[in-house]
């Protein structure tokens, strides 16, 4: 099934979501049904799981709506705003928020803001839909659905760009990239060694989709993540944040770019263990590792550089000296045997990093275009 440029694949039937939204309803009878509830939907998305929850939550109750909107296109605009707000007032009453999905939990927040000041008796959360590993939030949310995986759906009532809100069923993205086409290449070097400059000239010229394990975490520690916070305590003191968080946060990255021509792998893997996971997940979708590249330079050139980034980035992994030094420690230790593990897979090629941005651009491409 096809909306807007994207093929989506079933995921969840009609009958199972009826199931859900039936069990939703008998437990908030069993809680609140000598009370007379408010249900208020969230539009837009909310409309046919409050349509159905109604109609098995037979006892007395009202019905009203807000309208709030957070997203644009298939990622959060972490950004949430009230478009049409309350006119009755809920003073002394019990409220359930229906929701159609639960993300990152921001829309919540805002509406227990928002409802905090009506002074309501009970302010109860009920979502069809929750997504616990993109949850930023400690709110707890009173009546779960079904939980699912950080993907993205479309259908009963949620929509990619305005489309598939009617659909009876809910759809997730289909991975219809199985050819071997993709060029999926591991970018190697160490810290300042201009892996990150590079990339960017890359992913233009091979319309590759760039994931920087660095990137990725300092977006979850700017946010405040949980993976976040974690990741944060190991990098601050020059330290690989462990495998199996920074393989599940690659996983995710992947998942949202199904349809890519090809990704371009930097800073991951660092270690033999990391590549054996990549190259497991990979195959479950019938791709593979085609490439990795090492930027190669002298350690004594790449330490001023760090310094002079670390003046201006402000990072504070890149100011000292003895961090930067650990930081080569550990990728001789770890990642220099990768570069074995993919030379015997005839996978391995190297470029020297010193010279102009433009030339090693040059020699990167020559080795891109006899992939
Ligand atoms: P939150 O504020 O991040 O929890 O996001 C909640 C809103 O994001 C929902 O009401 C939806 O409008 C939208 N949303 C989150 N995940 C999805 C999805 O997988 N498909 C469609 N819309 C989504
Ligand atoms: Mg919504």
């Amino acid at each position: 099934m096809q909306l807007h440029d994207k093929i989506f694949e079933v995921f969840i039937e009609a009958k199972e979501l009826d199931f859900a939204i039936q069990n939703m309803a008998n437990n908030i009878a069993a809680d609140f049904k000598d009370d007379v509830l408010v249900f208020i939907g969230v539009l837009n998305g909310s409309f046919m799981v409050l349509t159905d929850l109604m109609k098995h939550y037979q006892y007395p109750c009202e019905v009203s709506f807000v309208k709030l909107s957070s997203y644009e296109g298939i990622t959060s605009t972490n950004e949430v705003k009230q478009l049409i707000g309350l006119s009755e007032s809920l003073e002394g009453r019990s409220v359930i928020i229906v929701e159609d999905i639960v993300d990152t939990g921001n829309t919540v927040e805002e509406l227990k803001r928002i409802f905090k000041e009506q002074k309501v008796k009970h302010f109860k959360i009920a979502t069809l839909f929750f997504k616990p590993e993109a949850y930023k939030k400690d709110i707890k949310l009173d009546y779960v659905g079904i939980r699912i995986p950080n993907k993205f759906i479309v259908g009963y009532g949620l929509d990619y760009n305005g489309l598939g809100r009617n659909l009876k069923s809910v759809y997730q993205l289909a991975n219809t990239n199985t050819n071997n086409n993709m060029i999926n290449i591991v970018l190697f070097g160490k810290p300042g060694a201009g892996k990150g400059t590079q990339a960017e000239f890359l992913k233009q010229k091979y319309n590759l989709t760039h994931l920087s394990t660095g990137d990725i975490f300092r977006f979850n520690i700017k946010n405040d993540t949980h993976l976040g916070k974690l990741a944060k305590s190991y990098i601050e003191k020059g330290d690989l944040v462990p495998d199996e968080v920074t393989i599940k946060m690659l996983e995710d990255e992947v998942e949202k770019n199904l349809d890519s021509k090809g990704f371009l792998f930097d800073g991951f893997p660092r270690t033999i263990a990391q590549a054996d996971a990549l190259d497991a997940f990979l195959k479950t979708k019938d791709w593979n590792v085609t490439a990795t590249i090492a930027l190669e330079a002298d350690d004594e050139i790449l330490v001023q550089r760090l310094l002079e980034r670390g003046k201006t980035s402000g990072r504070a992994d890149d100011q000292d000296v003895d961090k930067i030094r650990n930081r080569y420690q550990e990728y001789n230790e770890k990642t220099a045997p990768l570069m074995d593990y993919y030379k015997e897979q005839n996978k391995f090629y190297a470029v020297n990093g010193i010279g102009s941005v433009q030339e090693i651009t040059e020699k990167l491409s020559t080795v891109i275009d006899i992939l």
